[in-house]
């Protein structure tokens, strides 16, 4: 079939859908732009079907009346509303739904063509979103479209079903968002908190000023005054409540009328000027394992193998990210274990550098280069790690630097799910992290061209058929975590371990003898020291673009199949 996917943004989810059906189908992308781009653009590709996996705005009826348009929309049967996900989370359902409904004159309330539940995870709304959401959002896609395919009539919505227990909800606005300090409990503020996160945050005064708070996480000991701010660490305010505390990583001030857009950044960096002497809180990775506190870096042992566990919001690591991670990595590997496991618990392996503390520094070329050198320094001490075998585990996906930096390891396991884009290209560099050496040595010469200049995402299953990854395991994140560590453990107690290190280690010989990975930094940084430093580069305004969320004109060349 010829299926045409309308979005309001080539975002993980579509870029998911587009995965899973390529291979079967003939597939475009048409962002949401303007009607009459949608109309220009329907009527060049013809599609026997058109999918919408994430539109925030209506199709034109003489769109949906003479094409078949299928949306998928984030809620069970019957739900309805621009906010679901946000009234799931708030409302503390335990299981939600995805539902693909056709467009019809009234929003959500179509004819039912596929929907699947899903349990709701406790986390923020976007990380619900990109997982548990996303994984019932494919299910609920390729069965629609292979009802679609067959002689499947949709149900109308009918809400005297007692399957259909959804209902119609309003746009969950800052009224119902807004947090009381001095009388919520920790676990209501949580709530709030997840359901506003990523986007859009909660609108709240600090130091006498608005901000939007981002992203919310329990701590365990700490303690204050409610509503005060009691601790910082690694870039996080912690802020006391009245049975206990909760850390936020990110603020963005509330922009002020007429004065420019803000964006996110880490909130200590935000309130800075107003922290005085509020104290650091800082936490080992070992520490923070057996926690329940907020820390981006976790460590721990088990059956023979090291566990180097790390989150970053967005998946994006700024160079003191990348310098703290570095740390807690050469820890772990002067460890007495054999075999580390690198990656988060769930969401994002790694986006790359920084974008948005790069965009905020006073330089912010400078920045850009710090950053790099210090993805580069973390890179390097991965892949010169001989004396173990070391894993990339990733739950979640990866783009650009972030997919390199999961390249460097011996082995890469991916939760099926997930999507990598092995590319910089969007963001206007040539790309460092060693990628001139780790990627043409997984999938040759050739496809490492390919995919280096050809900004799509690559599927799981996809990435193991090129040589990109080494597993792609189906089933959830906590299933997925269940076979690494099993998996994990019988390498450590193989008896071929020995054997296989030694032949790491004299292979990593050889790749130096017959280049250092120093002349492939060296390489790579000459590049990227041009696109940061040089006029007439893109990746400035590129870097804007994604910083200040600004939608292209047209839908990109890439992206029309
Ligand atoms: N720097 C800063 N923030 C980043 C980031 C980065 N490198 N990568 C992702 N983020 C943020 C996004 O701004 C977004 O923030 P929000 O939740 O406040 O909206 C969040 O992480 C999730 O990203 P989003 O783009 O919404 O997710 P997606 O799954 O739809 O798309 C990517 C994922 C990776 C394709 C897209 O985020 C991207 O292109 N990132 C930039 C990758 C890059 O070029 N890195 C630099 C070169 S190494």
């Amino acid at each position: 079939m010829r299926i045409l996917l309308v979005a309001s943004a080539f975002n993980s989810l579509t870029q998911r859908v587009h995965t899973e059906l390529r291979d079967r189908h003939h597939i475009g992308v048409e962002l949401a732009l303007g009607d009459d781009l949608l109309r220009a653009r329907v009527d060049s590709f013809r599609p026997d079907l058109i999918l919408a996996p994430m539109l925030t705005t209506a199709i034109p009826e003489d769109v949906w009346t003479r094409y078949p348009v299928l949306i998928v929309h984030p809620g069970p049967m019957g739900d309805r509303g621009p906010s679901s996900l946000d009234w799931a989370i708030s409302g503390g359902a335990t299981e939600w739904g995805v539902t693909v409904l056709q467009a019809v004159a009234e929003m959500d309330a179509g004819p039912i063509w596929a929907s699947v539940p899903f349990e709701v995870a406790d986390c923020g709304k976007s990380e619900l979103y990109r997982n548990e959401a996303a994984d019932a959002a494919v299910r609920a896609v390729l069965l629609a479209v292979e009802r679609f395919a067959g002689d499947y009539e949709p149900e109308p919505l009918d809400y005297t079903r007692p399957d259909v227990r959804g209902q119609l909800r309003p746009y969950h606005s800052q009224q119902y968002r807004r947090i009381d300090w001095s009388t919520e409990s920790t676990a209501a503020i949580l709530r709030k908190l997840r359901a506003a996160d990523s986007q859009p945050g909660i609108v709240d005064v600090l130091f006498g000023r608005e901000y939007f708070i981002h992203g919310g996480h329990h701590e365990d000991k700490l303690r204050g005054v409610p509503g005060a701010i009691i601790a910082t660490r690694d870039g996080a305010v912690c802020r006391a409540t009245v049975d206990g505390a909760i850390w936020i990583p990110q603020l963005r001030p509330r922009r002020v009328p007429g004065g420019p857009a803000t964006f996110k950044r880490p909130a200590a960096d935000v309130l800075a000027a107003e922290l005085g002497d509020v104290p650091e809180a800082p936490i080992t990775p070992a520490e923070a394992a057996d926690r329940d506190t907020w820390s981006e870096l976790r460590y721990r042992e088990e059956a023979g193998v090291g566990y180097l566990e790390f989150a970053f919001a967005g998946g994006a690591m700024d160079t003191r990210q990348c310098r703290r991670l570095l740390d807690a990595y050469r820890q772990a590997a002067r460890r007495p274990v054999d075999v580390l496991v690198l990656g988060p618990a769930r969401d994002f392996f790694s986006n790359g550098i920084h974008l948005n503390v790069i965009e905020a520094a006073a330089d912010p070329a400078q920045e850009s280069w710090r950053n790099i050198t210090a993805m580069d320094d973390l890179v390097e001490a991965i892949l010169t790690t001989t004396d173990k075998l070391v894993i990339s585990a990733l739950t979640g996906n990866a783009a650009a630097g972030g997919v390199m930096l999961a390249l460097a390891a011996d082995e890469v396991w991916c939760r099926e799910s997930v999507v990598l884009n092995p590319h910089y290209r969007l963001m206007g560099l040539y790309g460092s992290e060693y990628w001139t050496y780790s990627l043409p040595r997984r999938v040759g010469a050739a496809e490492a061209a390919r995919l280096a200049s050809t900004p799509l995402p690559v599927g799981a299953r996809e990435a193991v058929t090129l040589g990109l990854a080494d597993y792609a395991v189906p089933g959830t994140a906590d299933d997925f975590w269940t076979w690494a560590r099993q998996e994990a453990a019988a390498l450590a107690a193989a008896p071929e371990l020995a054997e296989r290190l030694l032949a790491k280690k004299h292979r990593r010989a050889s790749d130096e003898a017959a280049k250092p990975l120093a002349a492939y930094r060296e390489e790579e940084l000459t590049e990227m020291h041009r696109n940061f430093f040089s006029p007439n580069e893109s990746y400035h305004q590129l870097r804007q673009n994604f910083v200040y969320n600004v939608s292209p004109m047209v839908t990109p060349a890439y992206l029309l199949g």
